[in-house]
């Protein structure tokens, strides 16, 4: 499960460090690739060249790599990791986490993270159990960090109690549990897609749409059938091409109407609804049924308001369900994406901005920033199939978290 795992391992100052050495070799032994940020106080716990030696890449102690001002790019190190542990977890550290003190290249590294984070707490009995400490610890999982409880038994003080940080054995068992989640395991989930623009005939011959081609919904599908999921891809007129599966449903719609219907029909078994159609949100009040003669210099044509087919299985969705939206916005964007978040309950909405280049209508790229309750998460410029992997990821995160295994 950790085979090619990229774990950003942060090293805080606390007598517990030492384990960071055993975590190490057995994060590295299971065929993780790890890169280490120490703080300076944990050096003087544990030297740079062990943990160097272990993990075989250079440690990161400072903002400043050398004298010619070269700097360790805490985004890149965000960006890298699958997966950022923090063990030992100091209550200095735990403090900042809590906080947004950003005073160190541990800090800032943790604050860039677009991975999950996990922490290991290592302190004395009192330290642990002080109110502050727990508090800072309910406050930084409710930011959806990971925490991996202290151990009980003897601690460096002599006293004894919890406070030991846990095992690195232990520790790697709840890592390989949540790769194990996070990866190849949307088998006997149903997943049902929107994806493309709606048409909304004016007549037999033109249409109210949109410039959505279809790519980003057709993304997810793969992303998500790659993945052993079983797929419901409702699509509003694309040219895009999917490849015949057992798992794949491919329903093909013109109007919002058709895809509300082919959408309420099918949510009620789904797991994870995903909405990234464009949907029209306004439609011809009459449909003529002979092509409208263009005589007139100008022309009136009455609109109504499209269902708001998220909405509606937004008011339909269980407990046990998730539902995934997008928002495309040109101004205001996480203001208007939060709202939308809210009123459409979705549990996680990916926004996307005609301001930013590359990203939104047509392009073979995306550029999204992922946004729950409580956590907001922007991703680089990346292809649509990159994107979608990401967001499925994300997802999958957030499905394990609702229905723990
Ligand atoms: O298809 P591509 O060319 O690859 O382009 C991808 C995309 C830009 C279409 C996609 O990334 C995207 O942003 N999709 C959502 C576009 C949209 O309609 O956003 P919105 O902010 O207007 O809607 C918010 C959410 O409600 C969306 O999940 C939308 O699917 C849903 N909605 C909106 C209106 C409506 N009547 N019914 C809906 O379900």
């Amino acid at each position: 499960m950790l085979r090619n795992k990229k774990i950003l391992l942060g090293v805080c100052g606390s007598i517990a460090a030492y384990k960071a050495a055993f975590l190490i070799r057995l994060l590295v032994k299971a065929g993780a690739d790890v890169r280490v940020i120490s703080t300076t106080s944990a050096s003087d716990f544990i030297s740079p060249l062990t943990l160097s030696t272990l993990s075989k890449n250079p440690v990161l102690t400072k903002f400043v790599k050398n004298e010619q001002g070269e700097w360790n790019n805490h985004v890149e190190l965000g960006l890298w990791a699958d997966l950022m542990l923090i063990a030992p977890l100091s209550a200095n550290t735990l403090g900042k986490m809590a906080n947004g003190i950003c005073d160190n290249l541990l800090i800032a590294s943790y604050l860039s993270a677009k991975c999950s984070v996990m922490v290991a707490p290592a302190m004395d009995l009192d330290m642990y159990n002080h109110a502050s400490t727990q508090q800072n610890l309910k406050t930084i999982q409710s930011y959806g960090n990971l925490v991996i409880e202290a151990e009980d038994g003897e601690l460096a003080s002599g006293l004894s109690g919890q406070g030991r940080m846990a095992e690195p054995e232990n520790i790697i068992e709840v890592l390989e549990s949540h790769f194990s989640k996070t990866s190849g395991s949307l088998k006997g989930k149903k997943v049902l897609i929107t994806a493309g623009p709606t048409y909304e005939a004016i007549d037999p011959v033109r249409f109210i749409g949109n410039h959505s081609t279809g790519k980003m919904g057709y993304a997810l599908a793969k992303a998500s059938l790659n993945l052993g999921a079983e797929v419901i891809l409702i699509s509003g007129p694309s040219n895009e091409k999917i490849p015949e599966s057992a798992s794949l449903k491919l329903i093909k719609v013109q109007s919002a109407n058709e895809m509300l219907k082919a959408a309420e029909e099918y949510f009620e078994h789904a797991d994870i609804g995903i909405m990234s159609a464009a949907v029209a949100d306004y439609a011809p009040k009459n449909v003529s049924d002979k092509k409208i003669k263009k005589d007139a210099d100008s022309v009136s044509i009455e609109l109504v308001r499209n269902p708001d087919i998220a909405k509606t299985l937004g008011a339909k969705k269980r407990e046990d369900q998730l539902l995934i939206g997008f928002a495309l916005e040109t101004d205001n964007e996480e203001v208007n994406a939060k709202r939308k978040l809210k009123s459409k309950n979705f549990d996680l909405i990916v926004l996307n901005s005609l301001k930013d280049e590359g990203a939104g209508f047509a392009y073979d790229t995306n550029k999204v920033t992922l946004i729950t309750h409580n956590k907001v998460r922007s991703l680089p410029l990346l292809s649509k199939e990159e994107t979608a992997k990401k967001i499925i990821d994300y997802t999958l995160d957030l499905l394990n978290r609702k229905t723990p295994k």
